[in-house]
């Protein structure tokens, strides 16, 4: 079976063919994603949100990242595999190397994610140069909810947007092999994933994005309270279950229908 690599992605990126995402907890979900052809699945640590109730990221252990990420491994046949690195286990080089080390090798994992820009560009050249594929993450930072004051868009005013656009180039020089724009406007995600040749990956940042990537439990209807406007409920009103709703997102992903104007911010 041919496997999903990140070269896999640029080839996909190369050939304008969309990429589609979504996190994944579990060893049975990692089943339902496969055979419904999602190629990478993604441990997020938004597990602390959506399995263990916490408002934040920020509570998710180390541990439980390798063992979520284990649950899935044992499964995954095809996808590529991405496991967050949870908060303040990347704070220095070598606290990110034992980290990663950690979630690839009793975590199974073929590349860890991390989040932020110009800070993270030392981490990330650390990473590559020992082999790690490092995927960053860039707009809403969820692990730095408290000093951004909330889930909010990101990239809106032009300071900002500019920011979001260097750490782009600076992570893709640093050796990153992926990049996840979360909760910024539609036309500045654009103008990055046309500006870089790593795939980016978008999730709240419109349709113009090399990829795609929702929360599984929201884009099922499972999360409870409002789920993000970004997302859509794939289950609500199908008649062939969950393994349906995730063929229908894929779908949607491949034709370029999802995101649709509803689920794009300006
Ligand atoms: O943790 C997570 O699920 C993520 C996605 C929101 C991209 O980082």
């Amino acid at each position: 079976m041919p496997q999903v690599t990140v070269a896999t992605l640029a080839a996909m990126k190369g050939r304008g063919e969309p990429i589609a995402c979504l996190t994944c907890y579990d060893a049975s979900f990692a089943t339902l994603l496969e055979r419904a052809g999602v190629e990478v699945l993604l441990v997020g640590d938004s597990l602390g949100m959506v399995l263990q109730g916490h408002k934040t990221t920020l509570p998710v252990t180390l541990d439980q990242m390798v063992y979520h990420c284990a649950c899935v491994a044992r499964r995954r046949e095809r996808a590529l595999l991405i496991a967050d690195m949870p908060f303040l286990t990347y704070a220095s080089r070598s606290q990110a190397l034992a980290t990663a080390g950690r979630l690839m090798q009793e975590g199974g994992a073929h590349m860890v994610k991390l989040e932020g820009g110009a800070a993270m560009v030392d981490t990330v050249a650390a990473l590559a140069a020992q082999g790690v594929p490092v995927c960053g993450h860039l707009g809403l930072l969820p692990q730095s909810v408290h000093k951004l004051g909330g889930y909010r868009l990101q990239g809106r005013e032009a300071v900002s947007a500019r920011t979001i656009r260097e750490d782009a180039k600076a992570l893709q020089a640093a050796g990153a092999g992926l990049l996840i724009l979360e909760c910024i406007p539609s036309a500045l995600a654009g103008e990055i994933a046309q500006a870089l040749t790593i795939p980016v990956i978008g999730i709240g940042a419109g349709a113009a994005c090399d990829g795609q990537v929702l929360v599984l439990y929201d884009m099922l209807g499972l999360t409870a309270g409002h789920p993000p406007s970004f997302s859509t409920d794939f289950l609500r009103g199908r008649g062939d279950g969950v393994a349906g709703a995730i063929a229908a997102y894929v779908q949607a992903v491949k034709a370029r229908a999802f995101p649709g104007a509803e689920q794009t911010p300006a």
